[in-house]
């Protein structure tokens, strides 16, 4: 289950049944009626993120919203308002309280899950104020750079290469002076799941070339493949992206259809360097040749894409999802080991010797 918790506050069962509905596939969901026992959970146990409805027991949720707002550390917790009507002066008063986000009900599902992505990253963000300058910048720069291209690719638009490039500039010196550490823990709570893989990825692929003696442009061809390795998938559905269970045939082909995706705006796109297409092309193939989406076997594959494919793979075992935990570098890298002849087992070992000093206190 999920370690992000919403807690969502609505005394009108119906409309509390179909938000615990929305919410329950990707986050663990509390729901209380009335405005003490809210509260309390609020203080004693604070959520991720809540969904605070005009109707609360006994009087409405603006007294509560208004506690809330009182309370040190809970006044930047993520809120979002509902009610039924965009004339509802209760969504209103919560603007007035500093609540950015409201929603009219009936709301979509997509809405809601949005709203409270946003507002989820929207304080991580904000966090990162802590972070060191370069590592920050790096975070602030891909981010950018990320959203950016889910604008692009619904605009049918080509992607400008060189601000990718620019924004893996402060990645790459970060790696390169072993200082990525805060970039792991800034993202771990992150609500963009593709974000999240495709920026550890990056660092990840960064890290691996640098030890290896990659440099320069180079560094940064690998960096940026790491960042665009998997933008096809801002056109797979939410639900197949996050679905835990095992897909069905066609869902995985939806689903696999990614690789295309990416190799279609990429390749529309001018300036795109050979390896970082090569990253994004060949990074779900496999030695063997059991891979997809064209089954190339040994000399076929492209070195950069023998690596990404090994980090993707360690990515994604160690990555958290909101339906398992991170699993243990030393375990992701032992089933690594076990596949044999579908990946370079000298790279994998080279990766290894790479990680496991670094992932004693990964993130
Ligand atoms: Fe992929
Ligand atoms: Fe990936």
């Amino acid at each position: 289950m999920s370690a992000r918790r919403v807690y969502i506050i609505d005394a009108n069962s119906k409309h509390w049944t179909d938000t615990v509905n929305a919410l329950s596939a990707l986050y663990n969901v509390a729901y209380y009626s009335d405005q003490g026992a809210a509260l309390d959970a609020i203080a004693f146990d604070p959520p991720t993120a809540v969904v605070l409805d005009e109707n609360v027991l006994p009087r409405g949720g603006l007294p509560l919203l208004r506690e809330i707002c009182c309370v040190p550390d809970l006044d930047k917790l993520p809120i979002i308002c509902t009610a039924t009507s965009e004339r509802n002066s209760f969504l209103a008063d919560a603007i007035g309280l500093g609540v950015q986000t409201t929603l009219v009900k009936p709301f979509r599902r997509s809405a809601l899950l949005q709203a409270l992505s946003t507002e989820i990253n929207g304080k991580i963000e904000r966090s990162w104020v802590r972070i060191e300058p370069i590592q920050r910048a790096a975070l602030r720069r891909t981010t950018q750079v990320f959203n950016g291209i889910a604008e692009l690719i619904g605009q049918g638009a080509p992607l400008p290469y060189e601000s990718v490039r620019d924004a893996c500039e402060p990645l790459v010196e970060a790696v390169s002076a072993d200082r990525y550490k805060d970039m792991l823990h800034g993202i771990r709570e992150h609500d963009n799941y593709t974000y999240v893989h495709t920026l550890r990825m990056s660092i990840f692929l960064a890290v691996f070339g640098h030890a290896i003696g990659v440099r320069g442009n180079d560094l940064l061809v690998l960096a940026a493949g790491g960042l665009l390795h998997d933008v096809g998938k801002i056109s797979v559905p939410h639900r197949i992206l996050n679905k835990p269970d095992r897909l069905s045939d066609a869902e995985m082909q939806t689903m696999r259809s990614h690789v295309t995706n990416t190799s279609m705006f990429l390749r529309g796109s001018p300036g795109v360097p050979r390896g970082a297409l090569a990253i994004a092309e060949q990074h779900h193939e496999k030695l063997d040749g059991s891979g997809y989406p064209h089954g190339l076997k040994g000399k076929e594959l492209n070195e950069l894409a023998r690596m990404a494919t090994i980090v993707d793979i360690f990515g994604a075992l160690t990555d958290r999802r909101a339906y398992k935990e991170a699993m243990e570098p030393e375990r992701a890298l032992h089933i690594m080991a076990r596949l044999g002849g579908l990946l370079d087992q000298y790279l994998v070992g080279v990766f290894r010797t790479v990680l496991l000093d670094a992932a004693k206190d990964f993130p």
